[in-house]
């Protein structure tokens, strides 16, 4: 794994935006694999304000992590409008060229589905990741099979609560969402995982030093060998030489 610890948030969203950047400019028709939550708004901000000038984003392909089961499209928390929000829109992505998984379908059948498009046309070049406080990748909750493909999961409830700040007043997250599994971000073949604020440290610690585990989900990126950590000091502040952090409860 390769650490870089930016001066603040915002220089490690800019570092992100620019890795996805670089990609892009590697190579055009690049498949990427995208996330969603409140650390990657600043990524795609950054990204549409300082990266796409001169940039070709007609080729490009994108296979997103997670959508809750239960939300339409159009919901305004659906992951499907918040990538068109954030994202899709300003670089006239088309739906053909945005994988997104389906919340309203059948979630056994789309799961199948998905996973054989991301077979199909991957493997993705380059995942963006954000971390769960419990140590989630995409929506792998603790407990999830490294083994595990694109699926159907139940949220925790920690998850559930933390998410609660994206919905309106008194209603919470739905219950489950499809997901990436692990073994599906693993082939991935660049993994670029942001974290930013105290609120991550501990997690951040567990996944770089502590026990590879699958209650710990994101400590399988110990065995990727294409892995970089982007973190701010707050998330990084658990990453003094010292005691790795004792397990999260709950
Ligand atoms: C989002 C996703 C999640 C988030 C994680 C962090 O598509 O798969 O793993 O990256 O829950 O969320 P934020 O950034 O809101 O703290």
């Amino acid at each position: 794994m390769k650490l870089t610890v930016l001066p603040d948030a915002g220089q490690a969203a800019k570092a992100a935006a620019s890795r996805m950047a670089e990609q892009i400019r590697s190579k055009p028709n690049a498949v990427l694999g995208l996330a969603t939550g409140g650390t990657m708004e600043p990524v795609y901000e950054a990204f549409l304000r300082h990266e796409t000038k001169g940039l070709d984003l007609t080729q490009i392909r994108s296979f997103n992590l997670d959508e809750y089961i239960g939300l339409p499209a159009d919901h305004p928390q659906s992951y499907h409008r918040y990538m068109q929000e954030h994202l899709f829109d300003q670089i006239g992505m088309d739906a053909g060229r945005s994988h997104i998984p389906n919340g309203l379908a059948d979630p056994t059948l789309e799961a199948r589905r998905y996973e054989a498009a991301l077979l199909e046309q991957g493997p993705v070049d380059l995942q963006l990741l954000g971390l769960g406080r419990n140590g989630h990748i995409g929506f792998n909750e603790p407990g999830s099979p490294f083994s595990s493909l694109t699926r159907a999961v139940d949220l925790a409830e920690s998850t559930r609560e933390s998410n609660k700040r994206f919905f309106k007043e008194g209603n919470l997250p739905p219950e489950r969402a499809i997901t990436m599994g692990i073994a599906t971000i693993l082939r991935a073949q660049h993994i670029v995982l942001l974290a930013v604020g105290e609120a991550k440290a501990e997690a951040v610690a567990r996944m770089v030093a502590g026990e590879v585990t699958e209650e710990m989900p994101a400590s399988v990126l110990q065995g990727h060998a294409q892995v970089e950590v982007l973190l701010d000091p707050a998330a990084a502040q658990g990453l003094q030489d010292g005691p790795i952090p004792k397990p999260l409860a709950g």
